[in-house]
């Protein structure tokens, strides 16, 4: 029997996963679906919030999910809690792609702070020239200082606007070169970035640049997350999936109540 299995995605290494396991199993990635025009996925995708933890057992039940994989960003805390908790109260088993943070290395200027709220406070009183690098659902605390100059990168476009006097929007995707991040940190006279620490290759352009040329990041830490069985990259979650086969995580079908 080809078992089904859901895979949380919005993420590089989600796409990559569902690629991989797409072989071997059923596979469908769902997606928030806030990105205009997302990249094509290669695998059946649906897209949407579900309707909280509830809906997603009703999902789960309704779809006969053998296995639910919660691949998505270390910074969507809702979701992956959602994960867990539909996965505990569906009987279905989880695993989860954690993708470990970056650490500090010599020369790093780094500022941790919780919250992105506390990030505002943190670049002070005195104006800068701020890079926020951070999702457009972020970006509004910034309102809060108005005194700086920012520089707003984001794949689809900031709505609405900032209401400070002097930003300037970029849209991109990434992944993004050390190379570029240091000819933009540069260009735009950056004197501090804002950043989540996502982890990852794709992203670390701007840490790296920002250490060549002395500039201090303001490092929004990362949301405790549920502790559910997890894998550091899709390499190795594909590889436990393998080794034990699907069969492992998945219980007999009575017990699950399906
Ligand atoms: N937060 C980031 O920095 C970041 C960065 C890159 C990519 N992403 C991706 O963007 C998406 C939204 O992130 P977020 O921080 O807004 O999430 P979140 O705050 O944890 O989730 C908010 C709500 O969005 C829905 N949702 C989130 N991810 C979903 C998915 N993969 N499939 C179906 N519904 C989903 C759920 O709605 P219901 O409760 O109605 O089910 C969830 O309660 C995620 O897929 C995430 O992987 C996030």
């Amino acid at each position: 029997m080809t078992h089904r299995i859901l895979i949380l995605g919005g993420t590089t290494e989600a796409r990559q996963l569902a690629e991989k396991l797409a072989a071997r199993a059923s596979v469908t990635l769902s997606l928030a679906g806030r990105t205009e025009s997302p990249v094509a996925q290669g695998v059946p995708v649906r897209s949407g919030g579900f309707g909280g933890a509830d809906g997603l057992v009703a999902y789960l039940r309704e779809k006969r999910t053998d296995l639910l994989i919660d691949a998505t960003h270390p910074y969507a805390a809702r979701i992956s809690a959602n994960a867990a908790q539909a996965a505990r109260v569906a009987g279905v088993p989880i695993l989860a792609l954690r993708r470990p943070g970056w650490e500090p290395v010599e020369g790093d200027r780094w500022t941790l702070v919780d919250t992105v709220d506390d990030a505002v406070q943190a670049l002070g009183a005195a104006p800068r020239r701020v890079f926020l690098a951070l999702g457009r659902q972020e970006v509004g605390a910034f309102d809060a200082a108005p005194q700086h100059h920012y520089l707003i990168r984001s794949v689809d476009p900031v709505e609405p606007k900032l209401a400070v006097p002097d930003a300037t929007y970029l849209l991109a995707r990434g992944p993004f070169r050390e190379d570029d991040e240091r000819a933009l940190l540069e260009t735009h006279r950056i004197e501090i970035v804002v950043s989540k620490n996502s982890g990852g290759a794709a992203t670390y352009g701007k840490i790296a640049a920002a250490r060549a040329l002395g500039i201090e990041v303001v490092m929004v830490q990362r949301p405790d997350l549920p502790d559910v069985p997890s894998a550091e990259t899709v390499e190795v979650l594909a590889a436990l999936v393998d080794q034990f086969g699907i069969d492992h995580f998945v219980g007999p079908a009575a017990e699950r109540g399906v």
